[in-house]
């Protein structure tokens, strides 16, 4: 058993299902504390390495709770990984609600703002100072925060308004997070999937198969110009996401799990 987290304290939001379950599993193989959140009813067990939260991340006071939660119990934070994300059903600007627009804002956008928000102070808690100047500087490692994009985060053409441009405002203000905290120790980047077989498009209020997709917007994102390639998996991703959450030099990056779509 690789032992890279052995102890670290993570956070994964989404963690119930898919993408978010997956990357618990992974950071669980490697001995790392989870803190699973979800808007979902919890099990009823929780162990001495994983406790599961019921937290709406759209909503901040559920976000500080929960995050003080979990720092009351382990003492620290290491790891950040913003998985919870609802879908739209590709709907044009002129047939998106601003409800529909503000509830996907909320889950995708603001939920990472305010998880980020409330879990950098514990990071910059940590000791820790820049050592050395100019091209010898040696950073803080203070913690690591990985936020689940998408191909509609950097292309028009992978998804409705709503969705494209709640993932478009999530790379904006990661790409800035990594920048703004990287003296700091505080690393912050991206992974940019294309489709992954999850029942995310049920679970965002729309059928399970696709069925209640807007038909102008389906037709117009995958009619015949269409680049989109092969799903993947949701372990695909997971696996980025813990070598983005481990790899000490890497800040800024947008790693993409998607069969190339993104450069077609
Ligand atoms: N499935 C895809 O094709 C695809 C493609 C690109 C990016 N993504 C992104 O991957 C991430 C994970 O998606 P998935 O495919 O695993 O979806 P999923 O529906 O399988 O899992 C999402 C999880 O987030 C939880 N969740 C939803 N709203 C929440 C809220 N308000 N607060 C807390 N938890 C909430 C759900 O209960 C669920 O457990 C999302 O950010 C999504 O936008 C998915």
């Amino acid at each position: 058993m690789a032992t890279t987290f052995k102890d670290k304290v993570v956070i994964i939001t989404g963690a119930s299902n898919g993408v978010g379950a997956a990357t618990a599993a992974l950071f669980a193989e490697q001995g790392a504390k989870i803190a699973a959140f979800d808007i979902r009813d919890p099990p009823a067990a929780t162990s001495d390495s994983k406790i599961e939260i019921k937290c709406d991340v759209s909503k901040e006071d559920e976000v500080n709770t929960a995050v003080k939660q979990v720092v009351d119990k382990w003492g620290t934070i290491d790891v950040l990984c913003n998985v919870a994300g609802i879908a739209d059903q590709f709907q044009r600007l002129t047939d998106t609600t601003n409800d529909a627009l503000n509830t996907i804002m909320g889950v995708n956008f603001f939920g990472p703002f305010y998880l980020m928000k409330a879990v950098i102070p514990h990071f910059l808690a940590k000791p820790g100072e820049v050592q050395g100047e100019g091209y010898m500087t040696q950073l803080p490692k203070k913690g690591a925060i990985v936020n689940v994009c998408s191909v509609a985060a950097v292309r028009g053409a992978a998804a409705g308004a709503a969705y494209t441009s709640s993932k478009h405002a999530l790379l904006g203000l990661s790409r800035n997070t990594a920048w703004m905290y990287h003296r700091d120790g505080v690393r912050c980047n991206v992974v940019v999937p294309g489709g992954i077989l999850t029942n995310i498009m049920g679970n965002s209020g729309g059928g399970a198969r696709g069925e209640h997709l807007d038909p102008v917007g389906r037709a117009i994102l995958q009619g015949p110009q269409s680049v989109i390639p092969a799903v993947t998996m949701p372990a695909d991703t997971a696996n980025a996401i813990v070598f983005l959450a481990g790899a000490d030099s890497v800040n800024g990056a947008e790693v993409s799990i998607d069969h190339g779509w993104t450069v077609a």
